[in-house]
């Protein structure tokens, strides 16, 4: 079990936008690295990065071409391996992104599969026996090749499956996961995974991780799948880390990972938070936290004490928190998102509150998720010091507004955004009670126009988060008697009765006494 998962914070990086350091409007490794000590100052210390792999970007770089080589756009193998070492100089963790579903239709083991003779990948991906018959349920690739078959997608068009079997079998050309190819699969990914963690990373974001095997409905086979590579870590690379874009933590921590998002699809109702038209964190009241308190109390206790839900503030697949949290209330979303167990995970950009820039066309098969990929504002300077190419030639447009929050000028303001994230964290990182394996007990579950308030605690210490983005004054029954404030923000909590009060659009962390 890596023992630095204990107090994880961590910040994701799309690279494509965060710094170009070579003027061609595209993110690069020498800009990562350029910017750890920003990262660090701030108080993360681990990072994930999206796809660097070489990749025709049909999906951003979630279409692997050579799982072995980076994309020359952002430097070269040896230029990670550097970032690798810088990250570690400095304490900082770092997880590359494993797309293990599908690779590109570029990749030479699709290319090797889409021959009629047989041949070592002949069975690498999902192909029906025939190209009449399509894979059920799933989209295919037909009429393609001299291969006589269909080949499964597993996402976008681009994004052929790779073979990992099928749990349920209806038809002759549907393998076991036990079965040669699939196994082969499963090999093929875990030398990947070999290789980079070889080279220096600390472990994988793992992409559509309950996606592998197919006909599974209860992912149990895809849980065991997983249950192997962990295995697999555990003998070889017992400090890495693996976190899945899963989204239902009772399955995917089962299945070995250490850790699971909450997401904007799946049951958990993190969407309520932070993502609808009436979030919990609005000051109009009429969001409701208690559905996502449900889920999560029961996925913590289904998951098992040693998995980490993790709630992150964004990815790159979602609108920008800053698109339905306005104002202060984003103080407050960060107030929760830094107090809760698990790892946090906050998205480059939202540290500042960047916005998502509305209306843009879709690049590399971003859509309408382009606008949450805009390139990071580091300060007023032209293309907010992100690039010194010229504007037309960045990646994605910018947010076009004249008073667009940056780096630059957040640091130096006590009250911005910037300072509160920095601040938050720092509180989480000497506070025990606050830690990623710390326990929680809610005291108040944000129904509407209700306060958000829960208990963190371990041995050492215990505090109470209390959340009110309600634009009036709350209250909410507590026994105990709160102490020193650790943090406040819009104004003190008061207590009488047995009675917390808590003023309008207010947070703070209270030790208990
Ligand atoms: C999830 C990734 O986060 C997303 O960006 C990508 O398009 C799909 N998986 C397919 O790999
Ligand atoms: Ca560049």
């Amino acid at each position: 079990m890596p023992k630095w998962l204990d107090n994880a914070v961590f910040y994701e990086i799309y690279p494509q936008t965060f710094l170009d350091t070579n003027a061609d409007g595209i993110g690069d490794f020498r800009g990562i690295i350029r910017k750890l000590d920003y990262i660090k100052d701030l108080g993360f210390n681990a990072l994930w990065i999206n796809p660097c792999f070489l990749s025709p970007f049909g999906d951003a770089g979630y279409d692997v071409a050579d799982y072995y080589t980076v994309a020359p756009r952002y430097g070269t193998n040896e230029d990670l391996k550097e970032l690798f070492a810088e990250a570690h100089r400095r304490g900082i963790h770092v997880l590359l992104d494993l797309v293990p579903g599908h690779t590109s239709v570029e990749h030479k083991w699709f290319r090797e599969s889409m021959k009629p003779e047989k041949n070592e990948f002949t069975d690498r991906y999902v192909w029906t026996d025939s190209v009449w018959e399509a894979p059920e349920s799933l989209g295919c690739l037909r009429g393609i090749s001299q291969r006589d078959g269909s080949c499964a997608l597993n996402f976008f068009t681009c994004q052929p499956a790779l073979n990992y079997g099928y749990n349920e079998r209806t038809r002759p050309w549907q393998q076991s996961p036990e079965d040669e190819g699939p196994r082969a699969t499963l090999a093929a990914m875990m030398d990947v995974m070999r290789f980079w963690l070889t080279m220096g990373c600390d472990g994988f974001r793992v992409d559509m991780a309950m996606s592998l095997v197919k006909n599974d409905p209860e992912g149990e086979a895809t849980i065991a799948l997983w249950q192997k590579v962990r295995a697999f870590l555990d003998r070889e690379f017992p400090e890495a880390a693996i976190i899945s874009e899963w989204g239902e933590p009772e399955k995917s921590l089962r299945g070995g990972f250490h850790m699971d998002f909450l997401l904007h699809f799946g049951p958990s109702h993190y969407n309520d938070l932070f993502r609808c038209e009436e979030p919990f964190f609005s000051d109009r009241g009429l969001g409701d936290a208690s559905a996502f308190v449900e889920k999560y109390l029961e996925s913590r206790k289904k998951a098992g004490k040693d998995g980490l839900i993790c709630i992150p503030s964004g990815n790159h697949d979602m609108v920008r928190l800053a698109k339905h949290v306005e104002g202060n209330q984003k103080k407050l979303a960060f107030t929760f998102l830094l107090t809760m167990p698990g790892a946090p995970f906050v998205y480059y950009g939202d540290e500042i509150g960047m916005r998502y820039v509305e209306g843009l066309t879709s690049v590399e098969g971003g859509y309408d998720r382009t606008g949450a990929r805009s390139p990071m504002q580091w300060d007023k300077s032209v293309n907010a010091g992100f690039s010194a190419a010229s504007t037309e030639k960045l990646y994605i447009p910018q947010d076009p507004d004249p008073d667009r929050p940056t780096v630059e000028a957040q640091l130096t303001d006590p009250d911005s955004q910037l300072r509160q994230v920095k601040t938050l964290i720092s509180l989480r990182r000497t506070h025990p009670a606050l830690g990623n394996r710390s326990g929680i007990t809610f005291v108040s579950t944000g129904a509407p126009k209700q306060a958000l308030a829960y208990e963190r605690g371990c041995e050492q210490e215990q505090l109470l988060v209390v959340l009110n983005p309600y634009r009036e004054a709350v209250t909410f029954p507590y026994a105990k008697v709160l102490g020193e404030p650790l943090y406040t923000f819009g104004g003190e909590a008061s207590q009488e009765n047995g009675t917390v009060s808590l003023s309008a659009v207010s947070a703070g962390i209270y030790k208990i006494k």
